[in-house]
């Protein structure tokens, strides 16, 4: 999705918005630009692909002044252009924009009819000459921007500057995350925390429907009717060196190995260090739900699926959980005594968003499983638990999913507790929840096997994933992290649903990488791996302790650390995301921001 940054400072401002955008490739672009006034000058920059070209533009002709705005593009209407890269520029007004205008077009045409001309295929485009017509008829910054407001149908985030009034930055949010940062002499507005990052020392986030106008000493945010209105403060958290490589060549590298440290923080967010559950859990299972649905997309849906398979087997309550983009469209039966848990590393995915707000406005309570806190997700859900996984850059998600997972374990042990139900496993599992981050740190040292196995697989045209029970819903997240990070088509199969259709794919060579847990039906499995074998495929396990002495026969195995059948969805993570992302090093794709892809998805 596209990143924002506006700055008014006392300062120069070209580097603070070029590191911010930066900070904001983790998002996806294609993309970006910059401009600035000075010398009463509106003055810009645009570049395709890398922010390093832009900055190698910049590098002959840097731009000066104390206010700007800054942009990274992923597109969604008009091609990768120059012209079409933000910002945009309509007489004296300048925006960039994160989000989609629908009734785009319709403004276009009568902008249009009035002599307006257009530079650009885009939809953002029209919000600079809105404004710039509204200050064209001497409007006040706030009665422009209201009458701009009246106009836009869609989502939107969006910053103005204005060369009569160079000092003072607009403001705008709707559907698409914003906020604004508070620093010394210099105040900023971007996408998230990450693009204030080390600009801010203070964050407010807006709301939809909320706009500020803001210069280097002041910020006022009003709703659409323009009353003044107040925005929680919360201090800015985020450290400009966490987003950072550190001593790894890539962030999914290094997110990957930050899951010891992540996981036993995400555990302590839900026990404390005698073994209680905490506060915010206890609260939340007093809810005592009759039935749980949960929403979420992508990785994020996966970890989902996996909780049905915890809290239906252990707590005894019926799961649906849901794609969330599907959810609110199927008119879906919503029950009043249940509860919505709404799973999202970014908080901000807006088909997940939408989803909740649809559940919600039947009455039934949300909780939301969110990594970024002050996200629209959190802040709009009755309930919130934060996974500890810290900022996750890498747009493929790995360590948030980990402490998506163990969030999800603890409601489900916490609620069985509550109904009293299979108190034995639950204490044996409790048991073992502290030895977690030491099994995974010791699944990590498996990295060297994992790069030989990515080196047997870089060239395959397709892979299969296959699990049974919870490692089914885990073979579906290996097929996603291959394919988004390496390019390769991959996917799960339950290893049950093998001989009723999928099977027809075994060719000669073709690997298929099978999660095999040392539990009740590792035995079916081991017979469907036969079977795929004697059809010529490349068998890739990765086995639980205990399990792989069931199989004499793989190319290549991979011994797990076993604690529990329920933990070993969890340790098995690290090796279908190692395998990923050394597949996509062999191929020497961008593994941090894959083509076409976005850290999250904030329009539909
Ligand atoms: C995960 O690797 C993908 N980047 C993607 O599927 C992601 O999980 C999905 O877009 C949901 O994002 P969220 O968790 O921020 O809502």
């Amino acid at each position: 999705m596209c990143g924002i940054i506006g700055v008014t400072s006392s300062n120069n401002v070209q580097d603070y918005i070029i590191a911010s955008l930066k900070r904001l490739e983790y998002r996806g672009y294609d993309s970006s630009g910059i401009a600035t006034v000075s010398d009463k000058r509106l003055k810009f920059c645009k570049a395709e692909g890398k922010i390093n070209n832009l900055i190698k533009k910049l590098k002959d002709n840097p731009l000066k002044g104390f206010n700007g705005i800054g942009h990274t593009r992923w597109a969604t209407h008009g091609n990768v252009s120059e012209d079409n890269a933000h910002p945009h520029i309509s007489g004296k007004v300048a925006i960039v924009h994160n989000g989609i205008i629908e009734n785009f077009q319709e403004i276009k045409d009568k902008l249009s009819s009035k002599g307006r001309i257009f530079n650009s295929q885009t939809d953002s485009e029209v919000i600079a000459h809105l404004f710039d017509y509204e200050f064209s008829k001497n409007k006040s910054k706030k009665e422009a921007t209201q009458n701009v407001l009246k106009v836009l149908k869609g989502a939107y985030a969006f910053v103005v500057l204005d060369l009569d009034d160079p000092n003072t930055l607009i403001a705008a949010r709707n559907a698409s995350p914003l906020a604004i940062g508070t620093g010394d002499k210099t105040n900023s507005v971007g996408s998230d925390a990450i693009a204030l990052a080390g600009i801010a020392k203070q964050i407010i986030f807006l709301e939809d429907g909320d706009f500020a106008i803001l210069n280097d000493k002041h910020i006022n945010i009003f709703d659409l009717n323009g009353n003044s209105i107040k925005r929680e403060v919360k201090p800015n958290s985020l450290d400009p060196a966490v987003i950072s490589k550190g001593n790894y060549r890539h962030f999914m590298q290094k997110e990957i190995y930050e899951q010891p440290e992540t996981i036993s923080h995400t555990i302590s967010e839900m026990y404390n260090s005698d073994g209680k559950i905490s506060k915010n859990l206890s609260e939340i299972i007093g809810h005592n739900p009759k039935s749980i649905t949960i929403l979420a997309a992508g990785t994020s849906y996966y970890a989902g699926l996996i909780g049905k398979y915890w809290i239906e087997s252990l707590a005894e309550i019926p799961v649906n959980v849901e794609i969330a983009s599907e959810f609110r469209y199927r008119k879906p039966f919503i029950d009043p005594d249940g509860l919505i848990i709404t799973i999202s590393q970014s908080g901000e995915s807006i088909d997940t968003l939408m989803a909740m707000r649809y559940a919600q406005a039947s009455g039934i309570k949300s909780l939301s499983i969110i990594n970024s806190i002050g996200s629209t997700i959190d802040r709009e859900s009755d309930y919130s638990i934060f996974t500890r996984a810290g900022a996750e850059i890498a747009v493929a998600s790995t360590k948030a999913f980990t402490a998506q997972l163990i969030s999800l374990l603890s409601i489900c042990l916490a609620f069985a507790e509550r109904k009293q139900k299979n108190l034995k496993e639950i204490d044996t599992i409790k048991s073992k929840l502290f030895k977690i981050p030491g099994a995974v740190a010791k699944a990590l040292s498996s990295e060297s096997k994992i790069i030989d196995i990515a080196s047997n697989i870089v060239k395959s045209k397709s892979c299969l994933y296959l699990g049974r029970g919870p490692l089914f819903p885990l073979a579906l997240e290996g097929a996603l992290k291959l394919k988004e990070v390496s390019y390769i088509h991959a996917e799960g199969f339950s290893a049950g649903e093998m001989k009723h259709g999928p099977i027809a794919l075994i060719e000669e060579g073709l690997p298929v990488i099978s999660l095999l847990a040392n539990d009740y039906h590792s035995l079916k499995t081991v017979s469907n791996l036969r079977e795929a074998l004697a059809r010529g495929a490349k068998l890739i396990i990765f086995a639980d302790e205990g399990a792989e002495n069931k199989i004499d026969f793989a190319h290549e195995i991979l011994k797990l650390p076993f604690l529990h059948e329920t933990i070993t969805p969890i340790i098995a993570s690290i090796p279908i995301q190692l395998l990923a992302y050394h597949t996509a090093v062999a191929k020497g794709t961008d593994v941090d921001q894959p083509k076409n892809l976005a850290k999250s998805v904030t329009v539909e």
